[in-house]
């Protein structure tokens, strides 16, 4: 395997030269290294200067030298008769990982306050080395090791390029991490900062990765929304200057996702060029496309620097995490798929991986904090005559909870309503042939609790400011590991005492007085990523002491959807938005960069308890479907025709679940540029079998049916339709289309496509 070359170049160059402002003849020897993947280029190159420089990124091309893209020998700045000094190479030369404070005033990478109040840097290759495979990535702590979430991949699937550079004067390291990866078009990167020098310094800012495009002509892509409405997709031409997306409340957030994408201006989901970049982490993010004066644009993302500081210590590192590039050459579906099968395999992880996942049943909309033993039972009993695999209790069963407004933190079974205990409920369940799963929100505490009565000083909070409530709640300060220990120690107290086979982890509020009782002045402001570390942590000793109990995460809906999450859990709740047609919107965003196989899809009760709207049950399992399917409503209480829908409807989700788990997604409709109507096909790998949805948002009077096409079937297979009964080529069905025939407003419909020649 041989996906990262490095070749040492001499190139003669006739202009002049910025180092020695000479205009004679020069040589400059460089060190070239090209990563390739599967369609995908991506160059750099280590001066002689020892500066990184950019080369190319984008469609693969097979040529072993695209030094010649450099403009060593150009000068954007000057007439020609002047000579070319370093501040105009570093101001327009494109760069790897370019440093604040040397004349390089687009957006920096790395920022330092050092031991002298100095942030400027001015980092130089030293050496590189290339390896099979994929490091893990790990930050050190005073009292454990946490490792970072970050794909992983074989020896053979893989090949890792470090490249280290060296500032002299602080003796700061900064290793570059770039793993291509042998069948897909994805690149990633993170980057390791180790204090080589003598003196401590505090990190104020490290991005993960940055490409200095030699364009501006794209379109930035992010995902956007609100709570109930997340990653609603805005696409947008870049201008000069700024755009930029983040989050500043200690979590991915409902409002933005660490997730962008530049696409040129053609591109859709057929055609055109689109380069994705996706964080794999679950706290604060920045995301920033800059134009600059000679219109090209520099990316850079990683680790929110707002209020982001870290010491470093002589000898000691942080490691920053992991950004992965897609690239697609075949418009924004094929970067979508080109994600879904890099986090379906080198990300997601556990017993769960590729496995379907049980229809579960959670009681949330079914009953919200009024539940008992009895009411679950009931709901458990009908749930599995009709073939429902789990019951899920929701929030409410623990300490005295019947509202928002007490007991987080107090991990003990409310025996008033879970009479009987919890392991004769879990048996009950169990016994009805049912797994059982259940609730948590482990970094948070209530004022009213036993927990915050023994230890108030364990809420995150800045000594002298009224605490703010949110949800009625404080967050539990995860940068200490007396505090994770304890609550881990009390989930697992109930994970022993009774059968359960599922975890919801939700996380229902903002950071707010960000600080401390436990660090000291200076590293107060390590709180922000110490807190994600720290979720990282039990997160990592759960799934790894618990490997049969499937995690889902959850953040007030779809805030923390991200890839971070997707570590630990191969499924999260999409959105507390259940209605069928608001989730068109929320599953087509959340589909741009993540699995469907991994949306928590439920289908729930009407009129919607979000938005008031009645939909029929069937669009409600259809659009669920594609998701990890189950319900959220009172089965003992929905009408008998509805109830009589759902034996079909698992049925139905069975039998194409494992199509749509690892089959190829091709979004067809766009409810976002004409919302009347939507519709995807997922196809299998080998195109014998695809199964196509369609749904209407309003019904229309007098149009006749629909003509829709297909897409990413084989054009020469003939395939059968489930509905007319009719054999057709793959290039009829996918360039002349088929007649959809749906009526009334949210009415929907499934196709099966079978391979039939
Ligand atoms: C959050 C979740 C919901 C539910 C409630 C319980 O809002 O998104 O699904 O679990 O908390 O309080």
């Amino acid at each position: 395997m041989n996906l990262i070359t490095a070749k040492k170049l001499k190139k003669e160059y006739s202009q002049y030269r910025w180092q020695t402002n000479s205009n004679e003849i020069f040589t400059e020897e460089m060190t070239l290294f090209t990563l390739t993947g599967k369609d995908v280029t991506y160059s750099l190159a280590a001066l002689e200067s020892g500066h990184l420089a950019h080369v190319y990124y984008g469609k693969r091309a097979d040529d072993e030298d695209l030094s010649y893209l450099m403009r060593l020998n150009e000068n954007p700045y000057t007439p020609k008769v002047n000579k070319r000094d370093m501040g105009t190479f570093m101001d327009s030369a494109p760069f790897e990982y370019p440093c604040h404070g040397i004349g390089d005033y687009r957006e920096p990478t790395i920022m330092l306050m050092d031991s002298e109040g100095m942030s400027a840097l001015d980092l130089r290759f030293v050496s590189y080395e290339i390896t099979d495979g994929k490091p893990i990535l790990e930050q050190a702590l005073e009292d454990c090791t946490v490792r970072i979430p970050a794909t992983f991949a074989e020896k053979d699937e893989a090949q890792t390029l470090a490249i280290t550079l060296k500032d002299n004067r602080t003796g700061l390291t900064a290793v570059l991490y770039y793993t291509v990866f042998a069948e897909l078009d994805a690149i990633t990167r993170s980057v390791r900062l180790i204090n080589n020098g003598t003196k401590a310094f505090d990190v104020r800012r490290v991005m993960s990765a940055c490409v200095d495009f030699d364009s501006c002509d794209y379109d930035f892509i992010t995902l956007n929304g609100s709570w109930a409405r997340e990653r609603i997709i805005e696409r947008s031409p870049l201008h000069h200057g700024k755009q930029s997306v983040d989050s500043v409340k200690g979590e991915s957030s409902h409002q933005n996702n660490p997730f962008t994408a530049l696409v040129s201006h053609n591109a859709n989901e057929d055609i055109g060029e689109a380069f994705g970049f996706g964080l794999v982490y679950s706290g604060n993010f920045f995301a920033q496309a800059e134009v600059t004066q000679h219109k090209k644009t520099r990316f850079v993302m990683g680790i929110n620097h707002f209020d982001f500081s870290w010491t470093l210590e002589p000898q000691k590192s942080f490691t920053a995490p992991e950004v992965v590039m897609v690239y697609s050459s075949e418009g924004i579906g094929k970067m979508s798929r080109t994600y879904h099968d890099l986090y379906r395999r080198h990300l997601i992880r556990g017993e769960y991986k590729d496995k379907r996942r049980p229809i579960l049943i959670n009681n949330w909309e079914a009953t919200y904090f009024n539940f008992n033993t009895e009411k679950l039972i009931d709901i458990a009993k009908q749930a599995s005559a009709l073939g429902i695999e789990m019951l899920v209790m929701d929030d409410g069963w623990f300490g005295h909870r019947d509202s928002d407004n007490s007991s987080l933190g107090d991990w003990f079974v409310c025996e008033k309503k879970i009479n009987g205990g919890l392991k004769y409920l879990v048996d009950e369940v169990n016994k009805l042939g049912m797994k059982f799963g259940i609730w948590f929100e482990p970094e948070m505490i209530s004022p009213d609790s036993e927990l915050y009565k023994a230890h108030p000083d364990w809420a995150i909070q800045i000594n002298g400011m009224p605490l703010t409530q949110s949800r009625e709640q404080y967050v539990l300060d995860y940068s200490r590991k007396e505090v994770r220990d304890y609550i881990y120690g009390l989930m697992c107290k109930i994970l022993d005492s009774a059968n359960i086979e599922y975890i919801k982890w939700d996380m229902n509020r903002q950071l707010t007085e960000v600080g401390s009782n436990a660090l000291p002045a200076g590293r107060q402001r390590e709180l922000w990523h110490r807190y994600v570390l720290g979720v990282y942590d039990v997160m990592d000793r759960l799934t790894s002491d618990y490997p049969h109990i499937l995690l889902e995460n959850c953040s007030g809906g779809g805030a923390r959807f991200d890839a971070g999450m997707l570590f630990y859990s191969p499924q999260i709740w999409t959105s507390d938005d259940t209605d069928a047609i608001e989730r068109l919107k929320i599953q087509h965003g959340t589909s741009i960069c993540y699995p469907p196989s991994a949306m928590g899809a439920h289908v729930s009760d009407c009129p919607n308890h979000t938005v008031g709207r009645t939909t029929p049950f069937s669009t409600r399992g259809n659009v669920a479907m594609v998701g990890t399917f189950g319900y959220e409503l009172d089965v003992t209480r929905i009408s008998e025709q509805d109830r009589n829908e759902i034996p079909g409807q698992i049925e139905q989700f069975k039998k194409y679940n494992p199509l749509i788990r690892t089959g190829d997604q091709y979004r067809i409709g766009n409810v976002f540029e004409d919302n009347t109507w939507d519709a995807w096909i997922f196809v299998a790998k080998d195109k014998s079998e695809a199964v196509f949805t369609f749904v209407q948002v309003l019904g229309r009077p007098n149009y006749g049916s629909r003509r829709i096409k297909l897409k990413g079937l084989d054009p020469n297979g003939k395939y059968l339709s489930s509905e007319t009964g009719e054999i057709h080529t793959g290039a009829a069905l996918m360039n002349c289309g088929i007649n959809i025939t749906v009526h009334g407003d949210f009415s929907s419909k499934v196709i099966y496509f079978n391979r039939a020649d």
